[in-house]
């Protein structure tokens, strides 16, 4: 038990995702009406340690109202590691350590325990924290749905109704013009987004990191379907899927950052089938606006957990899903292991049996 706790702080780090604010909620109501903890809410992720003359202490009624707001009160950044901060330094930019300034701001903040609600980047610099005795619990946060130790992350549900909300729009116009659309969706690492989107928008073609493909298989798809009357064609691309060295034609495939990937396959395709495509990248729409009822219980459980695993004294440790239950394991475990689509999964099974290609021989 952790009875020597008095002050917690909380922060976000990292990209921003559905939930932010119902975990926030959580935590608070929990450590304040069941442990009578105060809480104090630090900006910006860690450059709220490293400057923290904006932390504040977070109330009952600040956090009043949060619960369908998307973002984050905290604010949040994706940049800037405390262990390795780059600042300029009489015109040169210079790598300083700030972790000992994190940890003396937060002695001065009278902080006991941290949560740390972050990603895969924002939970390793937590661990690291934690092995310089900083008392930190992590919740995991991303609309990827990559990281490992969990089973679903919030933020992930709320992302796949935006895309798939986005397909079915996508889906009547196309039809119309009897056109081809690409929609890209987010996955930097993993294909979960444009997988579920894909399925359940009922996407042609899904590309996505963990499958290799060709764009000559891209176009098979799309010509098998102009000779069964069918004229239009949905392909859900994520941003991080591997563009083949070559197009159907064998000329070579500029390489595409996220946000031309869709771009860069869509000219692939009209170059070789000569016709009408047009491309949307759905980009942080996804990651903005109110949460889904999924995501809001879950990053309320994910919250509240935080808070009793600061009362068990489980520090350096990540809440985290498992079989439905929410359970804490060590933050060493939870990082640095990607989950990622598996190709031989019942799921991609499924969409193949409904007739999607993913670009592949199979
Ligand atoms: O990791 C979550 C994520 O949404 C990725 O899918 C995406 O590549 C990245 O964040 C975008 O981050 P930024 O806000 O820096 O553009």
């Amino acid at each position: 038990m952790a009875g020597n706790i008095r002050t917690i702080g909380v922060s976000t780090g990292g990209g921003d995702a559905p939930g932010l604010n119902a975990v926030i909620r959580g935590l608070v109501r929990a450590a304040i009406g069941d442990y009578g903890w105060r809480v104090m809410g630090i900006p910006d992720g860690f450059d709220g340690l490293i400057w923290p003359e904006k932390a504040r202490e977070i109330t009952e009624k600040s956090v009043s109202g949060i619960l369908p707001r998307g973002g984050t009160i905290l604010g949040t950044t994706n940049r800037g590691n405390p262990f390795q901060y780059q600042v300029e330094e009489n015109g040169q930019t210079v790598t300083k350590d700030f972790a000992p300034l994190c940890l003396e701001n937060l002695r001065r903040l009278k902080i006991d325990a941290m949560v740390v609600i972050g990603g895969d980047g924002t939970l390793s610099i937590a661990n690291e924290f934690f092995k310089l005795g900083m008392k930190v619990v992590g919740v995991p946060k991303t609309i990827d749905n990559d990281l490992s130790a969990t089973e679903v992350t919030f933020g992930f549900d709320t992302a796949l109704q935006v895309a798939t909300d986005a397909l079915d729009r996508l889906h009547t116009t196309a039809e119309s013009h009897h056109r081809v659309m690409v929609m890209e969706v987010m996955g930097r690492d993993a294909g979960w987004i444009a997988l579920h989107a894909g399925i359940a928008g009922g996407a042609h073609v899904i590309l996505m990191p963990e499958i290799p493909f060709t764009i000559q298989h891209v176009c098979e798809k799309i010509g098998e379907r102009e000779l069964m009357g069918r004229k239009f064609s949905l392909v859900v691309v994520a941003e991080g899927a591997k563009l083949p060295e070559t197009d159907a034609s064998g000329k070579p495939i500029p390489s595409a950052k996220p946000g031309q990937v869709g771009n860069t396959i869509a000219y692939a395709i009209r170059d070789y089938l000569k016709k009408d495509v047009r491309v949307t990248v759905l980009g942080h729409i996804q990651r903005g606006g109110s949460p889904s009822p999924f995501d809001r219980i879950l990053a309320t459980r994910f919250g509240v957990a935080a808070a009793d695993a600061i009362s068990r004294g489980d520090f350096g440790m990540m809440v985290c899903l498992r079989a439905g239950e929410v359970i804490a394991v060590p933050l060493q475990e939870a990082i640095g292991v990607y989950k990622t689509v598996q190709p031989s999964s019942g799921l991609v099974r499924a969409a193949r049996g409904v007739g999607i290609s993913f670009g592949d021989s199979a």
